[in-house]
């Protein structure tokens, strides 16, 4: 069985990074694969919190290699510090444990700069990015001629090409924002920077695609860790109100280099309600007390820029959707103690578009700003469940408000997550 996935299955924060680290102990590799540092992923354990970005959640086992793979945008500066913060609490990343391919795509001081104009110039809804120059690296590496690899900062032309490029870069800004005459970027800096950063990272850059196709041959146990949720896929997502990469299930094989024949678990990770941060439709969105109090109970706040989670009920029609469309084989139900103090609890089971009822997740965000959700009520359970560790500990009502909810998506509920420490995590059978 070498390959299980771990996906968001809907606007990103659904807790992987936990799911992540409690599945590691079952795996030999743990891979990064697309998104960047615009993930911001918590793992909890021994009364320690760690924000992750960029370097898997499964750093924290021993034995275990990591891998950040093609896939991923890397913004070489942020990688660094996080390397630098992880270490100076004790934890092991260094090459023996961290490999970065050679072929992923590197996030240069333009993106930066590029992101921020876009967001600000668009007179329509802003997709409200994470402003880590995400979708224009992304942009740049499908339109080729201005994208850098990793494996290109080593080259005897990297500072030939990157004087080309920084000069056509700089028009470009000044095109798209010429009051903005000073957001220009310094090509003798960019220079000194990227090179310094090539050379600390150099230990650890090599030929990931090699080294994971010789490790699901040799049958070893490899984790794919998903940022991002699938309802944020640039393919299947909200578009346009989504991120450049496809995170639900299907952006495992392109963004690692391994084909889908090894991929034999998929787990598909959800929140016990639905929460989104930045633009775009929502429409089981509960902007009144009971998102508010949503908030509160799970501390909604985002783990990269800190804006407060817009929060709503649990969106069935969505979920089914992105579950099927990742291929899910287990679900992983997070945060089921939010809904603790609820007196009663809704599921969004359909949707009526003008005036048509459907379970089909809509393709335009035109029909889904229409969309009047179908509800089906239960009672809430009203007691404490953060101590629970076994199915059976959980009240009635919550149980059946899990097995409604695998029922829907049709799939099976195999976690419960009960609280945010390692330790809080039910496994069910
Ligand atoms: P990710 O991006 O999918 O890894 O998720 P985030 O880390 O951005 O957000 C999930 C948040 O929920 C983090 O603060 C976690 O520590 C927290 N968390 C994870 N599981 C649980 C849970 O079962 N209950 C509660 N209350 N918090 C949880
Ligand atoms: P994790 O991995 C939640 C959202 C942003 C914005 C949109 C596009 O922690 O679940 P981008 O910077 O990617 O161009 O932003 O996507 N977004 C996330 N929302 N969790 C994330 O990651 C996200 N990564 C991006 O808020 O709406
Ligand atoms: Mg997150």
């Amino acid at each position: 069985m070498p390959a299980t996935c771990v996906i968001g299955l809907q606007w990103g924060d659904e807790a992987k990074g936990k799911v992540v680290d409690v599945l590691t102990q079952k795996n030999e590799i743990c891979v990064r694969y697309q998104g960047g540092a615009n993930a911001g992923h918590t793992v909890k354990f021994g009364g320690q919190a760690f924000k992750l970005s960029l370097i898997p959640s499964g750093i924290f086992h021993h034995n275990v290699k990591s891998v950040v793979a093609n896939g991923v945008v890397l913004d070489p500066a942020r990688f660094l510090e996080e390397i630098e913060g992880l270490t100076s609490r004790g934890v092991q990343v260094d090459a023996d444990n961290l490999a970065l391919s050679n072929r992923l795509h590197v996030i240069m001081p333009w993106h930066f700069l590029e992101d921020r104009i876009m967001n600000s110039l668009c007179a329509h809804e802003p997709i409200g990015s994470t402003m880590r120059g995400i979708g224009q690296c992304y942009r740049d590496k499908v339109g080729r001629s201005m994208a850098f690899r990793l494996g290109d900062l080593y080259l005897p032309s990297f500072p030939e090409r990157l004087k080309e490029v920084t000069q056509i870069k700089n028009q470009y800004l000044y095109g798209m924002n010429p009051d903005g005459g000073k957001e220009q970027v310094s090509y003798s800096e960019t220079l000194e920077k990227y090179t310094a950063y090539a050379e600390k990272l150099k230990p650890m850059v090599t030929d990931t695609t090699a080294f994971l196709l010789n490790a699901v041959d040799a049958d070893k146990n490899v984790l794919f860790e998903g940022a991002q949720g699938a309802l944020l896929d640039i393919d299947h997502g909200t578009f346009p109100f989504v991120t450049s990469s496809n995170s639900s299930g299907v952006g495992v094989c392109a963004g690692a280099g391994i084909p889908a024949k090894f991929v034999k678990n998929v787990v598909g990770i959800m929140k016990a309600y639905t929460t989104r941060v930045g633009g775009g439709p929502f429409p089981t969105e509960q902007d009144n007390e009971i998102g508010q109090k949503i908030r509160d109970a799970g501390h909604e706040y985002g783990t990269v820029t800190k804006r407060p989670r817009r929060c709503g009920w649990f969106d069935a029609v969505a979920v089914r959707y992105t579950s099927r469309l990742s291929g899910v084989t287990m679900l992983s139900l997070m945060l089921l103690d939010v809904l603790d103090q609820m007196p009663e609890i809704s599921i969004c089971t359909a949707y009526e578009i003008n005036g048509e009822r459907t379970t089909d997740f809509p393709a335009l965000v035109e029909d889904l700003y229409e969309v009047k959700p179908v509800y089906e009520t239960m009672p809430g359970w009203m007691s404490d469940t953060t101590g629970c560790r076994n199915y059976s500990d959980l009240p009635d009502n919550a149980k059946r408000y899990v097995e409604r909810l695998q029922e829907i998506v049709g799939a099976k509920v195999g976690i419960v997550s009960v609280g945010p420490d390692r330790e809080q995590t039910i496994f069910v059978n």
